[in-house]
């Protein structure tokens, strides 16, 4: 499909107000050419301003890999970013790309673009109006909160080995004969990875060093929800509402959660060698059908990332 043209579109990228966005979701374009002069001197100030109030709270609260990741990546304090120049610095660390899209990803193509080391990213900016609260992603969610751990190896490596399981997912439901029981076990399945993406890459926390207190104060951010929210990054770390379990793969695939206000339960981690044997074991469960019948609850599985699992394991 050729690439939208971007002559005669209105300017302005904003998430609530994209003319050139629509234009591409009409036309059936999920994966786009970032149209980079169509931002607006507002879609730049709003990038500005979020980076800059972000960074000594990132200084405060994020993992020292996420600290290095930012660093790396060399982002423009004044500037949206070129998803172009993040991928000159990003590429040669981990062969991460950030991949521009016009919208939502069905999960099943989300998982198929990581196991690529590539990150669909969303290319608008939130409205100036509301720094903080954003239901969506945003480029400032998608830049500065997840690809700066991308350029980190062992993350990077994590990502791509969960990037498999929804073809593995996808392969066992396939040879369920029964309909009915075919789409169950799928949901529950794609419910078990959410919630493992949820509490894991969105909003992991991290121990200061292997074996240190899990303590208010003590722990550190390194999912992208969090480290993109300035209200939640300072919360998620230094409260003592906060309920901070060490992470264990079976507590994370039963656990629900609601996305619309702060976290009151997170899951640390170790270390990324850590992350990496949690996504081994995550790897060895839904290989066991310990996936299958999952505590129900949220996330819901909507019907596009459902069909989208269906129609790989049809095509098995
Ligand atoms: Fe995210």
């Amino acid at each position: 499909m050729s690439e939208l043209a971007t002559a005669g579109v209105a300017p302005g990228l904003t998430t609530t107000r994209a003319p050139f966005i629509e234009l591409a979701q009409a036309a059936g374009q999920l994966y786009i050419e970032q149209p980079y002069e169509l931002y607006s001197a507002e879609n730049h100030q709003t990038w500005s301003r979020l980076l800059q109030r972000m960074r000594p709270r990132w200084e405060h609260y994020a993992n020292p890999r996420f600290l290095e990741g930012i660093e790396t990546l060399r982002l423009d304090p004044d500037q949206v970013p070129r998803c172009a120049d993040i991928n000159r610095f990003l590429e040669p660390r981990t062969g991460f790309k950030a991949k521009p899209v016009s919208g939502y990803v069905p999960a099943y193509k989300f998982f198929d673009c990581l196991k690529r080391r590539e990150f669909p990213t969303t290319i608008t900016v939130r409205d100036g109006g509301s720094l903080d609260y954003l239901p969506e992603p945003d480029i400032f969610h998608d830049i500065a909160g997840h690809v700066p751990m991308h350029t980190d190896r062992g993350f990077a490596d994590a990502l791509v080995q969960f990037g498999q399981f929804a073809e593995r997912a996808a392969r066992r439901a396939g040879e369920i004969r029964d309909e009915a029981e075919r789409i169950r076990v799928l949901t529950s399945n794609v419910k078990g990875l959410a919630r493992f993406f949820w509490f894991t890459v969105e909003f992991g926390l991290m121990r200061e060093s292997p074996g240190a207190p899990i303590a208010p104060g003590r722990a550190l951010a390194y999912g992208s929800g969090l480290l993109s929210s300035y209200g939640e990054l300072a919360h998620c770390v230094d409260s003592p509402a906060v309920q901070r379990f060490p992470a264990q793969t079976e507590w994370i695939l039963n656990q629900y959660f609601e996305i619309h206000h702060y976290q009151p339960l997170l899951f640390v981690i170790e270390d990324f060698a850590h992350l990496f044997y949690l996504v081994h074991d995550l790897e060895r469960r839904l290989d066991a059908g310990l996936l299958d019948n999952l505590q129900p609850g949220e996330p819901e599985v909507n019907e596009v990332d459902l069909r989208s699992f269906l129609d790989a394991a049809l095509a098995q």
